[in-house]
């Protein structure tokens, strides 16, 4: 069993959807704690009410990022969290802390990375005129919205879509690729090097949604 540690700052649907995936029995990871920056995040009330343990880490009350993500860390080792889940957390970490926890971070972005790190990516996939947008799973490295990707879902831009509509769309995909890529890793499933990770050959394809590297 990975005992994970999910980092949010809002409205955590991701972590919903792991929470859920969690739920079922022969699922490898259990959530030990959610961290929030943000004292507001809905995120903390669905942990609440599944009775996972929360902690608030406001970035405000610390005057360096080392500050605060020292205390991050050692809230971290107080729930012994083995694996860090980033589920909308919108603070960039240092690449101290990432170092510390090499390999051991998983994030999820609304693009099919590398293309649209960082805000905005619907619109700005739609300003582009590229046909297809999606969501990547990613192991997480100093850089922002870079690393190893674990998994990615696409899906066709439709002539008639906002950036509304296909951020709904693609929340959807999330909801279903985040807890498949975490079941991967703590299944020690994956192999992860510098810059690319390597999925062993599993019972994939789960619908074509998957990277298709994994899918031969
Ligand atoms: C998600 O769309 C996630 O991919 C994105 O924030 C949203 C959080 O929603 N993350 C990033 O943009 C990270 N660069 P949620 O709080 O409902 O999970």
């Amino acid at each position: 069993m990975l005992d994970v540690a999910v980092l949010v700052s809002g409205r955590g649907s991701n972590l919903q959807a792991l929470i859920d995936a969690c739920e079922s029995q022969d699922f490898p990871a259990r959530i030990v704690v959610v961290i929030s920056n943000n004292p507001d995040a809905y995120g903390l009330k669905r942990a609440k009410a599944a009775n996972i343990p929360t902690s608030v880490i406001n970035h405000r009350d610390f005057d360096t990022r080392e500050d605060f993500e020292e205390a991050i860390d050692l809230e971290l080792k107080k729930y012994k969290s083995k694996f860090l889940c980033l589920a909308g957390f919108m603070r960039i970490l240092d690449a101290r802390f990432v170092n510390r926890w090499k390999d051991r971070i998983l994030n999820i972005h609304p693009s099919l990375l590398p293309s649209f790190k960082g805000l905005h990516t619907q619109e700005r996939a739609l300003e582009s005129g590229v046909r297809f947008t999606g969501c990547t799973v990613h192991i997480v490295r100093p850089e922002m919205d870079d690393g190893p990707i674990i998994l990615q879902a696409a899906l066709a831009i439709d002539p008639d879509d906002n950036a509304d509509t296909l951020s709904a769309k693609v929340l959807e995909l999330e909801h279903i690729i985040y807890p498949e890529a975490l079941k991967l890793i703590a299944l020690g499933r994956v192999r992860v090097s510098a810059s690319k990770a390597v999925i062993e050959k599993a019972s994939y394809p789960s619908g074509g949604l998957v990277s298709p590297e994994i899918i031969n």
